[in-house]
């Protein structure tokens, strides 16, 4: 059920977007999880040049109701510095906006989002775009991509370069827990060396 946009006003800032978001948003069924109940709203100047889209909150994420405070959000703001991006610079959000897990012990394991997550939250997503109106969006991953594009595509051919997208530009990339999760130390030196080119051309993307 992609979140349909018919019967919904016209939102004119973030900050009514995400009480909305907060107020309305039931989020799908889970057959063996849950979703929080908190909700992590993008963060950044609301006018950004450049909005990056993540996946989902991660654990961290839900608890401080931030994007990118977590283990994801360091190994990213490393990258974004070492290839001259300010995070502060940059509009940072999920394309699903609530942390979903399965609970182990006094753990809570990630859970990737299906393709109906991805469409629960999607049009919220386009609203958030279109109110910061960023010149460049990136994806961070498969699941970014997929919820900017509508459809679920490999990352290998399209990553680093930016494509025409709506009116705007869209760079894909990998996203950093994908260089969290590679064990061999010499891969993720030559993956996050990549990651930071991706963020390169993104800011020469920009002009
Ligand atoms: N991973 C994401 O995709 N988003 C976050 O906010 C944190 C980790």
């Amino acid at each position: 059920t992609d979140s349909d946009s018919s019967d919904r006003p016209i939102f004119t800032d973030l900050a009514s977007l995400y009480a909305a978001l907060a107020e309305e948003d039931v989020p799908p069924p889970v057959p063996s999880g849950a979703f929080s109940e908190r909700l992590v709203p993008g963060e950044g100047p609301p006018q950004a040049p450049i909005l990056l889209v993540g996946e989902q909150p991660g654990d961290q994420e839900d608890i401080e109701q931030r994007p990118f405070v977590g283990p994801a959000g360091r190994v990213l703001d490393a990258c974004l510095e070492e290839a001259g991006l300010q995070r502060g610079q940059t509009f940072l959000t999920n394309a699903v906006k609530r942390f979903k897990f399965v609970p182990r012990g006094k753990r809570r394991l990630h859970q990737t989002p299906t393709a109906g997550d991805i469409a629960h939250y999607r049009w919220w997503l386009g609203e958030e775009i279109r109110l910061v109106g960023p010149r460049l969006v990136v994806s961070l991953g498969a699941t970014a991509l997929h919820a900017l594009t509508g459809k679920r595509q490999s990352l290998g051919p399209l990553r680093g370069q930016a494509m025409a997208w709506q009116d705007r530009r869209l760079l894909p990339t990998v996203h950093p827990s994908f260089l969290l999760r590679l064990p061999d130390a010499s891969a993720r030196a030559v993956e996050r060396a990549r990651f930071v080119e991706d963020l390169r051309a993104a800011r020469e993307a920009l002009g």
